[in-house]
């Protein structure tokens, strides 16, 4: 078993000091000053930082709080991300640059320069307008790692539509209630996926979301597989022959944007069942994350940026597209599983492409440890420079493994703590800041991070607390998606006198203020970095016909993070089995995915409620893991 506790005790008092070679090449070279400086005028730094970007027209304000907790940034300026992203770097010297570089699961790659991903991302903004996609209609997207991926959300945004991209591992009904929620009338999918050396049917599945989900006029399909797959005529394309049409022509007019226009929604769990749409805006969110990648990863021109995460979750949209783009960088993106066909797959392509910057997540890097040295040792690792890590606590032994076998002891990891809600890092090192394994290090210039008790007042050092914000950021998301309700309810409402952010971790500093991350203090699991919400998990148990109720916890476990145990109460007259366990599993396999299927069900006549009703899984889960059950007061029975 995991202790979080253990693991800070143990690495508090270990220090990192970053390579002379690094601090030298570094753009932040005294953190603590930098960040001093702009916590003193948030609104100054933020401005100066937006000077790097491209307008159309300046603002007039930077930060309006009128309307508070619905902040709104660079007020009345005109821009569009995808203008700073793309358009400007081709009349530069970066319009020959490689802006991605690609390789497929089977082995096949693809390269695009600026010029090259600009014309690819203006014929699909074509296309998209001729089957009449405006600004302000939503787009989701559904598919692998492909280039595919990031080209359709640039070209959504580009015509200032909204995009919703749907992770590749999400079931049918997933896909079906965010393509409702977000009211699509257009979806961009594939026919397949590779993962293992195996395909993945989405096209199937997009079919089933949307015949339960009707809105949907067209659907794109990408030829990535190759397999057999449905096609309605009238309704579907295949993408390739649109791009091969007149209409796909590569120019295309950028729309011009409000720097507080929508830029996407991207769901995630939260509290209750239903996904949370969290939507980001074009302005502050451009700032926000360009500013973030090139302090904490120090990006210049010659670096092999490999972000390892999926262009599916916020990672991906943040590091993987726009940032990376916005700063003239080279990415690297790959398709498949980090172990295919051998443990060694990533190593070798940090040898091939020359990678300088690796960024993954914690459960990834746990993975390939437990392969042992020898896989990386096979491989020239000596362009790395700088590692991170995202998604989850990293444990002092992983992050030890990481920055001795992977970085050879001279790349500092950079530990980026963030949510899908932040839009970027929030507490993170730079590369000339002081390491201790397992923390974050300290918030990123213009973040006033604090952990705070019940009343909102600050702890003392080695105490823990709550994670809030207490000023408002230019990456913050603006609002849920069709229910601003619960955006100011999930986040602003428990310290609402005092105006601060509740992130949903706990998390405490040390005497040196090193912010240590503990883990959410909600509804929310985090698997193997994904983050899953309790109900809806509960809610995939239920709708099975043999299932009267259902609770399910997260169980410490050493490669995941968390892995779930559900405890469940069957209908009168079913009786408990093997075979019903497997049947459950695969239920909700179907209802909500891979990811959220738990690991172990058992059955139960009761679960522990309070009076009101509600289920009490932390009793369940002191239970569990055979510790004290705490203050049972308000239990019921
Ligand atoms: C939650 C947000 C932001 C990108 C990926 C996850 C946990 C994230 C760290 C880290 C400790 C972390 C938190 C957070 N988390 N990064 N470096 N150290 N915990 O985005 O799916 O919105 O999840 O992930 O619990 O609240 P997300």
């Amino acid at each position: 078993m995991v202790d979080r506790h253990e693991d800070i005790l143990a690495a508090e008092h270990e220090i990192y000091y970053p390579p002379p070679e690094v601090v030298e090449k570094a753009y932040i070279k005294d953190y603590d000053a930098v960040r001093e400086k702009a916590l003193a005028d948030i609104e100054a730094f933020w401005a100066e930082r937006a000077q790097e970007l491209d307008w159309f027209e300046p603002w007039e304000k930077v930060l309006d709080d009128s309307n508070a907790p619905f902040y709104k940034w660079f007020v009345g300026a005109k821009t569009n991300i995808v203008h700073n992203a793309l358009d400007r770097h081709i009349n530069t010297w970066r319009k020959n640059k490689i802006a991605l570089i690609w390789e497929g699961e089977p082995g096949d790659q693809r390269s695009y320069s600026y010029y090259r991903l600009w014309q690819e991302v203006n014929k699909f903004a074509n296309v998209l307008r001729s089957l009449g996609v405006k600004k302000g209609d939503t787009v989701t997207i559904y598919m692998g790692r492909v280039p595919e991926l990031p080209i359709a959300m640039l070209a959504t945004a580009k015509i200032g539509a909204i995009h919703s991209v749907v992770y590749g591992g999400f079931s049918e009904q997933a896909l079906a209630d965010r393509i409702h929620d977000a009211q699509s009338r257009v979806l961009i999918t594939a026919d397949g996926a590779w993962l293992r050396g195996k395909t993945v049917n989405l096209k199937d599945i997009a079919d089933e979301a949307v015949h339960r989900s009707p809105v949907v006029e067209h659907m794109v399909v990408v030829k990535r597989t190759g397999q057999q797959v449905n096609m309605e005529q009238g309704r579907d394309y295949w993408y390739h022959e649109l791009m091969s049409l007149p209409i796909a022509s590569p120019h295309c007019e950028t729309e011009v944007m409000d720097a507080e226009d929508p830029l996407f929604i991207l769901y995630t769990s939260g509290t209750t069942g239903k996904p949370k749409g969290v939507l980001h805006t074009h302005g502050g969110y451009q700032v926000y994350t360009s500013t973030t990648l090139k302090w904490v990863f120090d990006i210049k021109d010659d670096d092999r940026w490999w972000c390892a995460a999926d262009p599916g979750w916020i990672t991906g949209h943040s590091y993987i597209v726009y940032a990376p783009l916005i700063l003239g960088a080279t990415s690297f993106m790959y398709e498949g599983a980090p172990n295919y066909p051998y443990p060694d797959r990533w190593w070798r392509m940090v040898e091939k492409y020359g990678i300088t910057i690796l960024y993954t997540a914690p459960t990834a890097i746990r993975g390939l440890m437990r392969f042992g040295d020898a896989w990386p040792k096979r491989h020239d690792l000596s362009s790395l420079r700088l590692l991170g890590s995202v998604g989850e606590p990293i444990n002092p032994e992983a992050w030890r493994w990481y920055y001795r076998v992977i970085g050879k002891e001279k790349c500092p990891i950079m530990d980026t703590w963030w949510q899908t809600e932040t839009g970027g890092f929030m507490i993170t090192p730079v590369p000339s800041y002081p390491l201790k394994p397992g923390s974050a290090t300290k918030p990123f210039p213009g973040i006033d991070a604090e952990i705070v008790d019940e009343e909102g007042d600050p702890v003392k050092p080695n105490e823990d607390g709550y994670l809030v914000i207490k000023k408002p950021w230019p990456g913050m998301a603006r609002t849920v998606w069709g229910d601003p309700d619960r955006y100011v309810k999930q986040y602003w409402e428990r310290y609402k006198e005092k105006g601060y952010y509740l992130t949903g971790d706990s998390a405490r500093k040390d005497e040196d203020g090193y912010f240590w991350i503990i883990g959410r203090i909600d509804d929310v699991i985090k698997v193997s970095g994904y983050r899953l919400g309790t109900a809806e998990i509960e809610s995939a148990l239920v709708s099975h016909p043999a299932v009267a109720e259902a609770a399910v916890i997260g169980i410490p476990d050493e490669l995941k993070g968390n892995v779930i145990w559900a405890y469940v109460i069957l209908k009168q007259g079913v009786e408990g089995s093997d075979k019903l366990v497997d049947e459950l599993k695969q239920h909700v396999r179907h209802e909500t995915g891979p990811i959220t299927v738990p690991a172990k069900i058992f059955f139960v006549d009761s679960l522990p409620k309070t009076r009101s009703g509600k289920i009490m899984r932390r009793v369940l889960k002191a239970r569990a893991l055979g510790k004290d059950v705490g203050d049972t007061s308000t239990l019921a029975d």
